[in-house]
Formats: structure tokens, sequence, C-alpha cells
């Protein structure tokens, strides 16, 4: 009955009689209000946008409710359009679809708008504070009626979240091709993105929210693990262990609170600080961190028994990460690892918290006076840089995460630029770690998700994969060892880790090699029957090439063409016409508006040999694209991936640069 209440909705699309109107739910957890950016001429072109959705005889009461939604949130969200079935990742047969490509779309959209999953459900925004699949729900009603109703023989055009149509293409054709906040360059400034959401006609997807392809925090887990393993492998003697040793970090967050977890994974004492109480009590409910500590005397005597004793433990300290760094210079703790997550691509709305105020002191003052906020926000990252600073004098190893930490201190005046005056003192994640370690030979954040929903569909593929990944080890040169040997211990113990919420999916990071041997393989066991239903394959857009992203995914691009954006457009451009089931490219993701064009895809494997001839193709480009712009970079990780791959597959031609003696350019200018 339920399942026919659902197909039933789907099929109808926009509803053939006004719903009544809707109440927030309690337990809702609203995104925050949006800048009053329009004005009065543009809002009413913003009301007027937002009905064209809907038939005349119901514009005059929409009008005056969707400008009061206006008013209210800065946006219009159409909340009572909202369909009333659960929203959920519901089995492949579950779907009214006429192709199982297109179910298996509307159940990853439906994952990407799950509750357990969505960070503010009620405004379709999956992560990342603004991380949109749809801007409202007129537009999630019509793209599953479209879905429901699309053939073979047609393709889905999204526009920012807006279903434009379904065209006439053919059966090699995506299905879907997402684009999302793709502007005119000199309009893709912050500002921008505020007017034309308000406006309705541009939305912001993040990386995997608007591709449909966010599977919850395990993918969040799995890379920083493998960041803070690596950056342990950095500073440690080869047959030295991270146990005792310590990580000192901040944020507790939505990605930055897999740090206790993916630090317990790598095996040393992670110590992270969170202003926000509940944050920190979150992760600690969740299992992710093992303390909560409130008193910095106490954390200093609980640290010093941790090292002491070699403990693996996680210690979360609510407060700021400035007293942390200052009190351990004092008390000559010893860092090996340091770095800081807090949300500092958003430093004066609530990212960061500056030291010597307490969480709700801030939260007043940046409300009430802007300006002195900033002024704090300023010296306090001043007063942290300069204690890291010391710190890193005695020889803890920094690194930034992706935050704009460091962009944010220089901007701030604080003693964190290099001799030359150019870089910065302390190398990214990127540069450091993930760069050379893993993008550079083409390891990157694959996933997939079972369509049946059943956990033992989930088992059979890690089995299958943890079989490939160990077969492709036991023949991998000396330079993918190390990889091949963190992803064989992730796959093994990935159940176990239970990081699954919402579809049953799973991320491992592998290279192009073991991709496609992995996908291969779990194409002939779904034609065997060994596995139940089809399985989608995807990645996260933070990864080898489907990211343009100079300050983190392409940090580690020193030939001066980090500002541009030809491998992202190439690399969707290029997936589309070789099998992807969709596609999708934004402007913005992680780092911010007009600072990152990231695309993605997702393809469909139904045990047909059309998905192996598929897979194969566009795996092999979806990574080798990327490795290709690494090593004409001059990146030697990825000049040596290119090599080995042009070995073994004939078809592959790619341009080597020459790589040019150092005192040839001494003299010339
Ligand atoms: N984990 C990753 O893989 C990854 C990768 C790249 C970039 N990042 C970046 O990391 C940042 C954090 O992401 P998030 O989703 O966790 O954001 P978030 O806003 O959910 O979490 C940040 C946390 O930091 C806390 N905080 C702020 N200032 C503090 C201070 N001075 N001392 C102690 N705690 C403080 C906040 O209370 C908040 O809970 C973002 O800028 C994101 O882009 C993360």
């Amino acid at each position: 009955m339920k399942k026919d209440h659902f197909k039933s909705q789907i099929l109808q699309g926009i509803p053939s009689e006004l719903p009544a109107t809707k109440a927030y739910p309690k337990n809702g957890n609203p995104a925050p209000k949006r800048k009053d950016i329009l004005s009065k001429d543009e809002k009413k072109l913003a009301v007027q946008n937002a009905l064209r959705y809907f038939p005349e005889a119901w514009h005059k009461e929409l009008a005056s409710e969707f400008a009061e939604e206006l008013k209210k949130y800065g946006r219009i969200y159409m909340h009572r359009f909202k369909p009333d079935y659960e929203m959920y990742a519901r089995p492949i047969s579950e779907y009214p679809a006429k192709t199982h490509q297109a179910a298996a779309i509307m159940l990853m959209i439906q994952n990407n708008l799950d509750p357990a999953v969505a960070q503010h459900p009620e405004e379709l925004i999956t992560y990342g504070g603004n991380g949109a699949v749809f801007q409202n729900w007129a537009q999630y009603l019509l793209t599953m009626k479209y879905l429901a109703e699309m053939t073979e023989e047609q393709t889905l055009n999204m526009y920012s979240g807006h279903p434009m149509g379904l065209f006439p293409s053919s059966k090699e054709a995506p299905r879907v091709v997402v684009t999302n906040g793709m502007m005119i360059p000199n309009y893709s400034k912050p500002d921008d993105w505020e007017r034309f959401n308000a406006l309705g006609v541009s939305q912001y997807g993040q990386m995997t929210a608007g591709s449909y392809m966010y599977i919850g925090p395990q993918g969040i887990v799995h890379g920083t693990a493998i960041t803070v393993m690596n950056a342990f492998r950095k500073v440690l003697q080869k047959n030295e262990l991270p146990e005792g040793k310590i990580f000192l970090t901040a944020g507790l967050g939505g990605m930055s609170g897999a740090q206790p977890k993916a630090g317990n994974i790598a095996g040393g004492i992670t110590i992270c600080a969170e202003v926000n109480p509940e944050a920190a009590k979150k992760r600690h409910d969740q299992g992710w961190v093992d303390e909560l500590l409130v008193d910095l005397d106490l954390l200093v005597v609980r640290t010093k028994e941790a090292v002491e004793n070699k403990e693996v433990v996680s210690l979360a300290y609510i407060g700021n990460v400035v007293d942390v760094w200052e009190r351990f210079h004092e008390e000559n703790i010893f860092i090996h690892l340091g770095s800081d997550q807090t949300s500092l691509h958003n430093p004066w709305a609530g990212g960061y918290y500056p030291v010597g105020l307490s969480f709700e002191e801030s939260n007043s003052l940046m409300v009430e006076n802007p300006e002195a906020f900033k002024e704090k926000v300023k010296e306090s990252l001043r007063r942290q840089i300069n204690a890291i600073n010391k710190h890193t004098a005695k020889g803890t190893y920094f690194f930034d995460y992706g935050n704009a930490f460091l962009l944010e201190v220089s901007r701030a005046g604080g003693d964190v630029m290099a001799e030359n005056n150019i870089d910065f003192r302390y190398p990214s994640y990127v540069q450091d770690i993930l760069g050379p370690m893993c993008f550079d030979y083409g390891f990157g954040p694959f996933r997939w998700v079972c369509t049946s929903g059943d956990p033992k569909d989930l088992q059979k593929t890690d089995a299958i994969a943890l079989e490939v990944m160990k077969k492709i080890k036991s023949e991998a040169p000396e330079e993918i060892q190390q990889q091949m040997q963190d992803n064989i211990k992730w796959i093994s113990e990935a159940e176990q880790n239970k990081l699954v919420v919402g579809s049953q999916a799973r991320i491992l990071y592998a290279d192009a090699e073991g991709r496609s041997k992995i996908a291969d393989a779990f194409n002939t066991a779904i034609a065997k029957g060994e596995i139940s239903a089809p399985v989608v394959l995807g990645r996260d857009h933070h990864d080898v090439s489907g990211t343009d992203s100079p300050f983190r995914e392409t940090s580690n691009i020193y030939d001066g063409s980090k500002f541009t954006a030809d491998m992202a457009i190439q690399n969707v451009i290029g997936d589309s016409f070789r099998g992807a089931t969709w596609v999708s490219i934004h402007n913005g993701g992680g780092v911010g508006w007009g600072e990152v064009i990231n695309g993605g895809f997702g393809m469909v494997l139904d045990g047909s040999e059309e998905a192996s001839n598929r897979l194969k193709k566009m795996l092999f480009f979806d990574v080798n694209n990327g490795i290709s712009r690494r090593s004409w970079a001059r990146n030697k990780e990825a000049r040596f991936a290119i090599e080995r791959e042009m070995e073994r597959s004939p078809n592959l031609k790619v341009t080597l640069p020459y790589l040019v003696e150092r005192d040839i350019l001494d003299d010339l200018f």
C-alpha cells in the first residue's frame, strides 16, 4: 500500500490540487537564514520565477506565501510541496521507472535527501551548509516524474536543480547531465551566489550533493584516515608506530568530526579542540571520539599520561584550540602532527571562534558588532600561528587541511609566509600528502552503492573488492605497495567500522586499475546473481581528475596551470561519451563559489556486457585524464603512473614533458 502511494505520488509530479500548507517540522534542522540581498524588484522577480512551476489559478495564494518564505529564510523553498512520504533510499525495485538507470538515479537522490543523511533536509541541502540537491520542492517533484517517465532514448538536463526537460538522445548517452552554479566568470563572487540563488536561477551543488553521490560520513573518515596515516609516516622512522604520538587539531563538526576517528584508525593520540559543546558531545555519543575534557589542566595531565602509556586514544577538549597550542608549548608537550579544521572558508560568520571569548559571547558579537568580531578573529589567528610556529621550531609537522587556515592567517597579517613571501611556510594536505602519495598515482575516493539496499550485497562487494585488491597488490610495483596495503586494510575493516548511514554504500581509495577491475568483478557477480541487484559506481569530486581547485585538489600543480579548469571540464565531457549514466559539473564545492570547478559521474552496473565495456572505457579515462595533466605539470609520481599505463595500454599516447635543468634558467632574466 505504502509502496503504491510512493509510486503514484512520484508519477503525479506537481500535484493536480494545491496541497495544504505545512508547518515546519519541530525536529527539523533549519538551514541558516540567507542574506537579504535582493532589491524590491528582484524580490518580485524571485516570486515570479517560483510561480512559473504552477498553474495560474494558484498564483495569488502562492505569491504571498513565497514572498513570506523569501522574507523569513532568504530563499523560496516551497515547503508546502514537500511530499508526505518518507525520504530515504528505497531499494531499486520500488521506484516507478522505465529503466533501471533512472531508478538508480532516483535512489541516489532519495539518499541525499534522507534526514538521517542530509544536513538540512527541509531545504534540500545535503551537506556543507549550502550543498543543495535542488533549490525548491517543485524541482524535486518534476525531476522525479521525468526520471520515472524517461526511456533509454532520452536524457534529462538539470540546470542547478531545475529539470529543463527530457531530450531525445541514445542508449549510450548519459541519462542525466547535471550542471550546478555554472557562471559567467565575472559573476562568480560569493555575493553573486547569494543573489542568483535567491532569484531561484542557480545553486551551490557542493561536490556530491547536487550530483547525487553523497554517502554520509564514511567518505570523509576514509580520506582523513589516509591523510593522518601518511602524515605520521612522513615524520616517523620506518619501523616507528604512531602510538603515543600526538596529532593536535581543531573542529568536531561535519567533516572535521572525522579527525579523532581517523586518528584512532591511524593508531596515534588525537587531541581535537572544539568550542561548541554540542558538536563535541554529538561526536562522543557517536563513538567518534573517546573522551571529553572541559578543563585545560586535566587535558594536560591526561595527554602526558597517554604519551607515557603509548596509547591509541582520541581526546576532545571543549574549548578554544589556541589555548591548547599555547599551553602545550608552555608544558613542553611535543606534538608530532598539527593541523586545523575550523571552518575558515567562512571566517566571519561562525566558521572560526576567536580565543578569549566564550562560544556564546562570539555568537552575539558576530551579529551585534561584526567589525569588532572580525578584529577578534584576526587577532586570534595571529596568536594561533605564533604558537604553532613555536611548536614547528621544535619539530612539529604542521599542514593546512584545505580549510583556508593559512590563507586567512596571512590575510590577518600572521607570521605564515615562506622566505620568498609568495608561498606559505607550511604545505597543504594535498601538496604534501594526498597529491603526491595518492592523486598523482591515480588513487582516489572510488565508491559504490548496492541498489538492493541489502547489507548482504554490500558484504559481497567488500569481499570481491578485497580479493581484487590483494591480487593487484601481489603484482604491483614498489611505488604503490603502501597505498595498496592501506586500502586492503580499510576494506578488510570497513564493515566493522560501522560507517554506513543511508544507502548501502562503500568508499575505497583505488587507482585506475583497481577501480576498473573491482567494477568488472561486481558486474560479473551481478550477471551470475551473486549480487542481487545493480550496483551504482561513482566517486567524490575530491579526486585525481575531477576537480580543479588551486588551493586544494590541484594545489600540488606547479606549472602555473592550477588556476585553469580544463581538466575538470575535459573529464566530464570525456566521461559522458564513454558510458557514464550521469555526469555533473559544478562551480563551487568545498572551498567556495568561484574558487573551484569540480565534476563527477555515476554509472549503473547491471551485469550486462555493455556495462562491462562502458566501465572499462570510462573509468580508464576518468582517472588517467588527471594523471596525464599531473604528469605534464612535471609531477614525478604522475609521470611514473602514466608511463606505466602507456606500457600496458597501446592506445594511450600522452604528451610527456622534457625536464629542464634549473641552471639553464638561472641567468635568463
Ligand atoms: N575533512 C576533510 O576531508 C576536509 C577536506 C578539505 C577541507 N575541509 C575543510 O575543513 C573545514 C571544516 O569542515 P566541517 O564540515 O567540519 O565544518 P564545521 O563548521 O561543521 O566544523 C568546524 C568546527 O570547528 C569549530 N571551531 C571553530 N573555531 C574553533 C576554535 N577556534 N577552536 C576550536 N574549535 C573551533 C566549530 O565550532 C565547528 O564545530 C571546512 O573549511 C572544510 O572545507 C575538510
